[in-house]
């Protein structure tokens, strides 16, 4: 089997549903078979994400499985060490029950006011603790309708990444997720999504060089389902997906079967 050239990332963002006990009841009842899946298939890793409250509960279930490739991630998080933040969460925090962490995903910069410069602060310190950043970027309807994508998303990603070590940038992660697409069951096309998402790594190339941005994961984000994953994980700059509403059901299961389908093939 061929070693691809990046591994897929299958990331459920769960946003704010399923607390602690049916967050646990959910992962027990996927577990087994996408630990499988995934075990069979190393070049797919899958992480589940939780609300911060019920991070304990899902890392409870995983552990009594201990399957590699299925890790947990945070929502969120605040960029200081620690200290009177009061209903914020550190970074070391996170990093005791995570490997991942996402970052300014549409949801906080709308609703709770969370700037590129906020979410650069947020990338970097995820970095100091060996936190795996999934840095969210995405242009409006409006925005996407009067042309002007890639303006924002070269404005997006230059700022929200900026100042990254060396060592950590192959580390980063993106997901473009076209706020029009998110949570509408209107994806965009694996054609269009691409086209920002080749953009996406062009930029990273300029900002930390050639290596950086072939070992840069970029994921799709918005409307994925199992009916479309195929097409995403068909692009050849495309290296997962975001997943939001399926995530809360048995289907990401059949869109992490998928994924490993399209990337067998591809072999
Ligand atoms: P969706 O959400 O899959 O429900 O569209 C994606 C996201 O917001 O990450």
């Amino acid at each position: 089997m061929a070693v691809p050239v990046r591994d897929a990332i299958i990331a459920g963002n769960w946003k704010m549903n399923y607390g602690p006990r049916r967050a646990a009841e959910f992962t027990y009842e996927i577990i087994s078979e996408l630990g499988m899946l995934v075990n069979r298939y190393p070049y797919v890793l899958s992480i589940l994400c939780p609300p911060a409250i019920s991070l304990m509960a899902v890392r409870e279930v995983l552990d009594a499985h201990l399957f590699r490739r299925v890790e947990l991630g945070a929502q969120n998080m605040y960029f200081e060490e620690q200290g009177a933040f009061t209903g914020e969460i550190a970074p070391s925090m996170v990093r005791e029950l995570c490997s991942t962490v996402i970052l300014g995903h549409s949801e906080r910069r709308t609703y709770f006011g969370e700037t590129d410069g906020a979410v650069n602060r947020k990338v970097l310190a995820a970095f100091r603790h060996s936190l795996r950043p999934i840095v969210c970027v995405g242009e409006h309807l409006d925005q996407y309708e009067a042309g002007s994508t890639e303006a924002v998303i070269r404005s997006q990603v230059t700022q929200s990444v900026a100042g990254i070590d060396a060592e950590d940038a192959p580390n980063l992660v993106i997901a473009y997720e076209p706020i029009w697409a998110i949570g509408t069951g209107k994806a965009a096309t694996a054609e269009g999504a691409g086209k920002v998402i080749s953009l996406i790594r062009q930029l990273y190339g300029e900002m930390y060089g050639g290596k950086a941005a072939r070992e840069l994961r970029i994921l799709y984000g918005g409307s994925v389902t199992s009916a479309n994953i195929g097409e995403f994980i068909a692009h050849p700059d495309i290296d997962g997906a975001l997943v939001g509403g399926a995530s809360l059901k048995p289907d990401f299961l059949e869109i992490v079967r998928n994924t490993i389908e399209v990337m067998q093939k591809q072999q």
